[in-house]
């Protein structure tokens, strides 16, 4: 799983590239520079409005091979209609990412029952997008989640800790809340909700649906 974490990431960094060039499928350098994109320095902050749905299908794609070998089953209940979310696109879904591989990393050692992943997205409140990832792992001590979002907190051998504390980051920045909860039954839930797109945006870059 840790190669795979790898690829992933550096797939990630293609996907970075590509929605760089979402509007153009032959961008020249100035129209790249334009959207902030730096070849050699990284990738700064592009927002665009774009579908939560359609990221997270993304994300799912390139992780549900690798997922699957682990033995993992992922199911999917994607609310229709979804409006869009304003931000990078890209950034959102390493969170989505991180909470997908967190998730299978909680049910490594599972035997006694399936290890299951449901990906939700709900409209919340009429105006947040809400992103649930709920698995059947090891689950959290309700007492010691905050310690979870803490940089450098992990309790894998080859973990870093650093994943859910960025992934905060990234939704703080987005004006959202990421937050966990033990499940009445095994595992653990993570979600983030997001602001919906407000029609008066000014970046509105572009809309991917
Ligand atoms: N789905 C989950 N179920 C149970 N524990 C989790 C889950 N996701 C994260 N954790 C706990 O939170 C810690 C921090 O996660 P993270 O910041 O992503 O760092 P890392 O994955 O490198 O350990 C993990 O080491 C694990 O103990
Ligand atoms: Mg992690």
């Amino acid at each position: 799983m840790h190669c795979v974490k790898h690829v992933i990431i550096w797939v990630l960094g293609i996907l970075a590239v590509a929605s760089a060039c979402a509007e153009d499928f032959s961008p020249n350098l100035q129209q790249l520079n334009h959207r902030g994109f730096h070849p050699v320095g990284g990738r700064s902050h592009i927002r665009d409005q774009h579908c939560s749905n359609h990221a997270a299908r993304e994300v799912i794609a390139i992780s549900s091979g690798e997922l699957r070998q682990s033995g993992v089953v992922l199911e999917t209940d994607f609310a229709d209609s979804l409006p869009p979310v304003s931000g990078d696109r890209v950034q959102l879904q390493q969170v989505i990412l991180n909470l997908l591989l967190n998730a299978a990393d909680a049910m490594a050692g599972i035997e006694d029952r399936e290890k299951m992943i449901r990906v939700q997205t709900q409209l919340e409140f009429g105006d947040k997008v809400k992103l649930l990832v709920r698995d059947s792992g090891v689950g959290l001590d309700p007492r010691d989640i905050e310690k979870l979002f803490e940089a450098f907190h992990t309790t894998k051998e080859h973990g870093l800790g650093i994943g859910l504390a960025i992934s905060r980051s990234i939704i703080e920045s987005h004006k959202g809340q990421l937050w966990a909860t033990a499940n009445d039954g095994p595992g653990a839930t993570f979600c983030f909700s997001i602001p919906c797109a407000s029609s008066s945006s000014t970046d509105t870059a572009a809309v991917v649906q």
